[in-house]
């Protein structure tokens, strides 16, 4: 199959203005498929979506939704209406708060739950079902290295992250047999304006070294077909600040399938 008939007509791209959203825009866009593109502010929305269509030739829809609210996902879905969505990429998930948790108004930490973790679980169970129907599609779910422990500051952070990583090995075990593709990415830290507001709010200079964002969503897009994980500047056979690689975890999800019959049964997607 090709791309397109792989991950295409629609992709969906939640967080899509700036940063590896606008980049994972982009390069879809680039490679022919259509595009919803989402954030809270509409003109950098727009702004992007005038670009790709003028650059590729591709239609694309914007939708100003924050993911936080309750009724994000209503709105995701009545924006794809009746569109065929291949593709379904949750990228939005930084938190601005950088924060210890009991500093912040509780408020803040649920947004964050709900823009990382229930947004994001709703929008696979909506977009999963048809993908799976059909035996093709794809979900991407932005991740941190975060996922692998926590710290000061990182409480509700990295909670969320490592519910995403459990979330999508499960996912990629369940959908892999239809043909459905599932990735978490777990960055490091990269060089998107949100990151930059964050440091410049702290007072902090940027690393060196910062990853780009178009590289993190080329990668993304390439390592789509070989979940469930892939870290961020390591090989599939490197564990970096995970205590497994990525080929590890593979192993494990497959060996957990395997030992989980005798509780679930064998029921093949
Ligand atoms: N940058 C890093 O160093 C780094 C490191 C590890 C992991 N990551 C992960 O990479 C992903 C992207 O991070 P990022 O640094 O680009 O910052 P981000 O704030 O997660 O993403 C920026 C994009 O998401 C949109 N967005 C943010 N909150 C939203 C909300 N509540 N509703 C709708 N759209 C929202 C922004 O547009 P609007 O502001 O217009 O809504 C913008 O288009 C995240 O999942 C993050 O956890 C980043």
């Amino acid at each position: 199959m090709s791309f397109v008939e792989r991950y295409g007509p629609w992709a969906i791209i939640a967080g899509a203005s700036e940063g590896t959203g606008r980049a994972f825009a982009r390069q879809l866009a680039a490679q022919g498929l259509n595009c919803i593109l989402i954030a809270r502010r509409q003109a950098p929305l727009e702004a992007l979506a005038a670009t790709l269509r003028a650059d590729y030739g591709v239609d694309i829809v914007t939708a100003s939704i924050d993911l936080a609210r309750p009724d994000a996902f209503e709105r995701i879905a009545a924006a794809a209406g009746d569109r065929e969505i291949g593709l379904y990429i949750s990228n939005a998930g930084a938190d601005s708060n950088g924060s210890f948790f009991l500093d912040k108004d509780i408020q803040s930490w649920v947004d964050l739950v709900n823009r990382n973790i229930l947004t994001a679980l709703r929008c696979c169970h909506y977009f999963g079902g048809p993908m799976r129907a059909r035996g093709h599609g794809g979900i991407l779910l932005v991740g941190s290295g975060a996922c692998y422990g926590s710290g000061p500051n990182l409480a509700t952070y990295s909670g969320a992250k490592a519910f995403d990583l459990c979330f999508a090995e499960g996912l990629w075990a369940e959908l892999a047999p239809a043909g459905v593709d599932v990735l978490y990415l777990a960055m490091s830290t990269t060089d998107t304006p949100a990151l930059r507001a964050l440091l410049a709010e702290k007072g902090v200079p940027p690393p060196a070294n910062l990853a780009s964002p178009e590289d993190v969503a080329r990668l993304g897009l390439e390592r789509l077909p070989h979940g469930p994980v892939q870290n961020w500047g390591l090989r599939d056979d490197e564990a970096g600040f995970g205590t497994s690689s990525a080929a590890q975890r593979r192993a494990r999800v497959n060996m957990i399938a395997e030992a989980s019959k005798s509780v679930f049964g064998g029921k093949k997607a």
